[in-house]
């Protein structure tokens, strides 16, 4: 912990992305509660004050602090990525040479490539070496400003693993500063060694996996990918139902490849449902009606080079709370940038920059239920913020491919690039 108290002063642009206490939807999007010439206070890894650099000069705690000059930058909340899947080992290279030469993800998947050809990696890997990868991730995330991420297991694809997964990324987060919420997603895929009987692989899920981990507090989510080629509607409900008896919260990977009716995987409550390329109108209108969020991962539209994206304008002006999260994995999103995150939202998906900002930092909160601790700049939160070489926000999301973030404190602690 830094021992003295920080203060941020002179920005050109500070977003607070205060106010509301529920998601924020529809035109609630483009407010950002900016302050020019902001100024912020943190001490022992709190905000203490969000005011003009004029007016934060009263506090007391202002003098004793150090100071940086944030003049030309823009001051935000750190982003949240509510989606990642950094316990893998190995990048798929040969998966990406296939659908450079014209394969899609799935005939991939069907020929034994996709999630399946990242077991064996994380089968033979010890604790400590799956726990390192994880840790490089989250170092390398949070380079780009990201203070809080989701990672999930998923690549195991049996008990051991898919614990040993957990454990990794347990193991991890108590080295890094930010905050880290982990998932259970051993429904990722059914693993080879079960292809002739899935329901016994959903059976190890539900009957092993889940009360363990429940037990164990290894997670604090479930997620199932529901989708052609992975889990039935009816296995995912059976799993999600599971992880709600055990006392775990849920979220899903739904609508990646095709449509699926989500009124019956609402009745879990689901924090988020992620993905969503081909959700129906009639689901908007239920999520519209829901606290459940939509969380949009564009980078792997980008990556599997599709034309199509996920329908965000559709989303949001049918009333719908989206996030935006990078999806980090080796399969379909080799990125650590949520600010390219922001591009592809901008450029493919027609979200306004600010737009794009509230779904990276107050309704990724949300995706996490971490809305009292996390995504806006507003005192007694966690100190974290981050600091980019821009003048208007705008530009968050119009540079890409370089890195502009200059500081990231994660809890009041500053991490050096
Ligand atoms: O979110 N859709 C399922 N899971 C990942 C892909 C994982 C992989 O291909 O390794 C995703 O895109
Ligand atoms: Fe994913």
């Amino acid at each position: 912990m830094n021992s003295r108290p920080i203060l941020l002063t002179h920005a050109s642009q500070l977003l607070t992305l205060r106010g509301e206490h529920s998601p924020r939807r529809g035109t609630q999007m483009r407010e950002l509660g900016i302050i020019n010439d902001g100024a912020l206070l943190m001490n022992e890894g709190k905000i203490v004050a969000v005011e003009s650099t004029d007016e934060v000069a009263h506090h007391e705690l202002a003098a004793q602090a150090e100071e940086i000059d944030c003049r030309g930058k823009v001051v935000l909340p750190g982003f949240v990525d509510s989606h990642t899947h950094p316990a893998f080992t190995n990048p798929r290279l040969i998966d990406f040479e296939k659908r450079i030469s014209g394969a899609s993800y799935e005939e991939i998947a069907e020929a034994g490539g996709g999630i399946r050809s990242s077991i064996r990696g994380v089968r033979e890997a010890s604790i400590e070496q799956l726990a390192d990868h994880v840790l490089n991730a989250l170092r390398e995330i949070a380079a780009y400003g990201t203070t809080t991420v989701e990672a999930k297991s998923g690549y195991g694809l049996n008990f051991e693993s898919e614990m040993k997964s957990l454990q990794a990324i347990r193991r991890a987060a108590e080295q890094w500063p930010g905050t880290v919420i982990s998932t259970l997603l051993g429904a990722h895929v059914v693993p080879p060694e079960y292809r002739s009987d899935p329901e016994a692989y959903v059976a190890i899920v539900s009957e092993q996996m889940i009360p363990f981990v429940a037990e164990q507090k290894l997670a604090s989510y479930v997620d199932v990918f529901c989708e052609r080629g992975a889990f039935t509607p009816e296995q995912s409900a059976r799993i999600l139902r599971t992880a709600v008896e055990h006392g775990l919260k849920t979220r899903a990977h739904v609508c990646q490849l095709t449509s699926v009716d989500l009124g019956p995987l609402l009745e879990f409550h689901p924090a988020s449902f992620d993905h969503m390329d081909y959700v129906s109108d009639a689901d908007v209108a239920l999520l519209a009606e829901s606290n459940t969020i939509a969380t949009l991962l564009p980078a792997a539209n980008y990556f599997l080079g599709l034309d199509r994206f996920p329908p965000a304008r559709k989303l949001i002006d049918g009333g719908a709370a989206v996030a935006l999260a990078t999806d980090y994995n080796p399969g379909t999103s080799p990125t650590s940038s949520m600010p390219f995150v922001l591009s592809a939202a901008c450029t493919h998906m027609k979200m306004l920059p600010a737009e794009a900002i509230t779904a990276a930092t107050i309704n990724g909160a949300w995706a996490l239920e971490l809305q009292q601790r996390k995504g806006s700049l507003e005192p007694g939160k966690d100190a974290d913020v981050a600091v980019f070489a821009a003048e208007d926000y705008r530009e968050l999301a119009y540079w890409f491919g370089v890195n502009r973030c200059e500081h990231v404190f994660l809890g009041g602690i500053e991490i050096r690039r």
